[in-house]
C-alpha cells in the first residue's frame, strides 16, 4: 500500500516538473520573441541646440524625469539589481567614455531610445520607461538630448543586462513593465512646447511622470513589486484632496505628509520630486486636485 502511494506521489511530482519545465520553455521563447521584435517607426527631425538655456533645462529634466536615478547621478550607468532569480538589471553608461555609448550614437538614436524605448537596431530596450517619456514636448526632448550629448566622458564598463527565470516569468505575465515599447503609440503626435507657468495643462503634462507608478488615472493600486507598499491615490479623492498647496509641496520635497507619514524614497521617489520647481509643483497640485 505504502509503496503504491509513494509510486503515485513520485509520478505526480515528475508530471509537475515536466509540465513546469515545458511551460517555462514556452514562456522563455515567447518573451525572447518580444525582445527581438523589430519596430518600424518614422522619426520626425528634431533641431538640437546646445545653448546654455537648453543645457540647463536638459539637466533639470534629467533629474525630474528620473534619468539620474536609474543611470546613476553622473549618468555613467550602474548595476541596479543583481539577483540570482530575477536577473541583473543594468543601465548603460550614457556618456562617450570607455564603456559608454558608441562614438557615432546619433540624435536619431537618442530619439529612438527616449521617445520610443528602442535600441538603434529598432528592438525594444528593457525597462527603460519610455512610455513616460513618449509625450515629452519637442522642446524638452531636444534639451534633454543636448544635455546628454554634452556630458563629460566617464570611463565605466558595466556587465551585460541579463533576465533570469523569475524575470522571464514576471515579463511573460506582464507583472513588470519590461518592454515599454509595447505600451507606446509610436505614431502619436506630440506637442512642440507647453509654457513653463502654473497651469492645469502644465500639471497634466508633468503628471505623466507619476503615472508609471500611480497608474494612468493616478488613483493608485497595488504595489509594483511583491512586498512594496500600496501606491496611493493622488487625485482629489485621496489625501491630496485635503492638503493645502503648501502641504503638498512639503510632502514632495521632504517626504513628510500632513498625516505624519514619512514616505520611503525607495518606493515614492521624493528625492526626485524634490528637484521640481515651485511652478512645476503648483501645476501638479492644481491638476491632481482637479481629478
Ligand atoms: C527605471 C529606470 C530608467 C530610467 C528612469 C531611465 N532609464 Fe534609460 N535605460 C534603462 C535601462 C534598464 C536601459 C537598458 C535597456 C537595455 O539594455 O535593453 C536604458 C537604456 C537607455 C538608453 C539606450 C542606450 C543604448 O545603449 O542604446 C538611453 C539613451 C537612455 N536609457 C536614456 C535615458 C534618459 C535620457 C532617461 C531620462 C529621460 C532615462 N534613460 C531614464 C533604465 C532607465
Ligand atoms: C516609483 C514609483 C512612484 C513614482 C514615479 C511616483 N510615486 Fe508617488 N508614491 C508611490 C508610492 C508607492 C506611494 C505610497 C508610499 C507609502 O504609502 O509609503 C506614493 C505616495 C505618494 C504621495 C503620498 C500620498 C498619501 O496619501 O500619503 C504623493 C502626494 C505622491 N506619491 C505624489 C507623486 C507625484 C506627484 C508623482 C509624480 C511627480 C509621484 N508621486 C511619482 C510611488 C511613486
Amino acid at each position: 500500500m505504502i509503496r503504491k502511494i509513494l509510486k503515485y506521489l513520485l509520478f505526480t511530482l515528475l508530471t509537475i516538473i515536466v509540465v513546469a519545465a515545458a511551460f517555462f520553455t514556452y514562456a522563455n521563447i515567447a518573451v525572447n520573441q518580444r525582445f527581438e521584435k523589430s519596430y518600424q517607426i518614422e522619426l520626425k527631425p528634431l533641431t538640437i541646440s546646445h545653448d546654455s538655456v537648453s543645457l540647463a533645462l536638459g539637466e533639470h529634466l534629467s533629474v525630474i524625469k528620473g534619468c539620474t536615478d536609474c543611470h546613476a547621478s553622473d549618468l555613467g550607468g550602474k548595476v541596479m539589481v543583481d539577483d540570482p532569480a530575477m536577473g541583473r538589471l543594468v543601465t548603460p553608461n550614457l556618456t562617450k567614455g570607455k564603456g559608454g555609448l558608441p562614438a557615432d550614437y546619433s540624435t536619431e538614436d537618442w530619439i529612438k531610445a527616449i521617445r520610443h524605448g528602442l535600441s538603434r537596431e529598432n528592438t525594444p530596450l528593457k525597462l527603460m520607461p519610455s512610455q513616460e517619456f513618449n509625450l515629452l514636448t519637442e522642446k524638452d526632448l531636444a534639451a534633454l538630448i543636448a544635455y546628454c550629448q554634452s556630458l563629460a566622458p566617464i570611463d565605466r564598463e558595466l556587465p551585460k543586462l541579463e533576465i533570469r527565470p523569475v524575470g522571464v516569468l514576471l515579463t511573460h505575465f506582464d507583472k513588470i513593465p519590461m518592454v515599454p515599447a509595447e505600451l507606446i503609440d509610436h505614431h502619436r503626435e506630440v506637442v512642440a512646447d507647453i509654457p513653463n507657468e502654473v497651469s492645469l495643462e502644465n500639471g497634466q503634462y508633468l503628471a505623466t511622470s507619476c503615472s508609471g507608478c500611480h497608474r494612468t488615472d493616478l488613483k493608485g493600486g497595488d504595489g509594483h513589486i511583491p512586498g512594496s507598499p500600496k501606491v496611493a491615490d493622488i487625485t482629489g479623492s485621496g489625501n491630496v484632496g485635503k492638503w493645502t498647496e503648501g502641504q503638498f509641496i512639503t510632502a514632495l520635497r521632504t517626504g513628510g505628509t500632513p498625516e505624519g507619514k514619512h514616505l520611503d524614497n525607495n518606493f515614492m521617489p521624493w528625492q526626485m520630486t524634490k528637484a521640481y520647481t515651485d511652478t512645476e509643483l503648483k501645476s501638479l497640485y492644481i491638476y491632481l486636485k482637479s481629478l
